[in-house]
């Protein structure tokens, strides 16, 4: 399944700020916290829930809490954006860390660093990577994350490219894709068109 944020207008607006080449470092990490808090709040709607019997200050009810474990895996670096507004919003979650670096020529990611929780008895993983372009880090890193036990993958990314979800779609059907905006198309060098640049080095003022 495939989720964009369509006709949202803090979406659109924040896009838009991401996307102007104007735009400095810390509105740049200011949109990226928005966007990312309303794809994960969008990931999020269908986790499961456990009964809790709470007491409201005038009564007793059935409340609902989030049942089990959940795990962030930020894809290093551009990922890393992510992972603070995403724990905003669950603070209780476990978090995995996997280092992908794409090749410029070839765009092929390789993997320098990795450090998981258990993620065999976790309710849901939440990969976080700003830009599915070709979909080959994303795919990699689920390739890792199933090898690990997860069973259940959500990828959450802010902007892809539709040979990026293409490509995921085909060899991970079973996770579920949120992202802000659907783009265009890649062009030669494998950067997403209309885009943003490189996420990585507007986040991190490198370049
Ligand atoms: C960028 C981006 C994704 C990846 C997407 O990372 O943050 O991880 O490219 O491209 P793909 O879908 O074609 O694999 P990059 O390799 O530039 O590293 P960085 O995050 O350290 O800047
Ligand atoms: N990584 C980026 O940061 N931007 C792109 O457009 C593609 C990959």
């Amino acid at each position: 399944m495939i989720a964009e944020l369509k006709n949202h207008s803090i979406a659109l607006h924040y896009l838009s700020v991401l996307r102007d080449e104007r735009t400095d470092i810390s509105d740049f990490r200011k949109a990226t916290i928005v966007l990312t808090q309303a794809l994960v709040l969008e990931a999020s709607r269908q986790l499961e829930l456990s009964a809790e019997s709470i007491k409201t200050p005038l009564e007793k009810i059935e409340g609902q809490k989030i049942k089990g474990k959940l795990v962030f895996v930020p894809i290093l670096r551009a990922g890393l954006g992510m992972l603070d507004a995403a724990l905003d919003i669950l603070p209780n979650a476990a978090v995995g860390y996997i280092g992908l670096e794409r090749d410029e020529q070839t765009a092929i990611a390789h993997c320098y660093y990795s450090k998981m929780p258990n993620l065999s008895d976790v309710q849901k993983v939440f990969l976080l990577d700003p830009m599915l372009a070709t979909g080959g880090s994303a795919s990699q890193s689920i390739v890792k994350l199933k090898e690990l036990g997860a069973k259940n993958v959500s990828m959450v990314s802010i902007v892809a490219a539709p040979e990026g979800l293409q490509h995921l779609q085909e060899l991970h059907p079973d996770v579920d894709i949120f992202t802000a905006s659907i783009d265009r198309e890649l062009d030669v060098n494998r950067y997403i068109l209309p885009g943003l640049g490189d996420f990585g080095d507007r986040l991190f003022g490198t370049n």
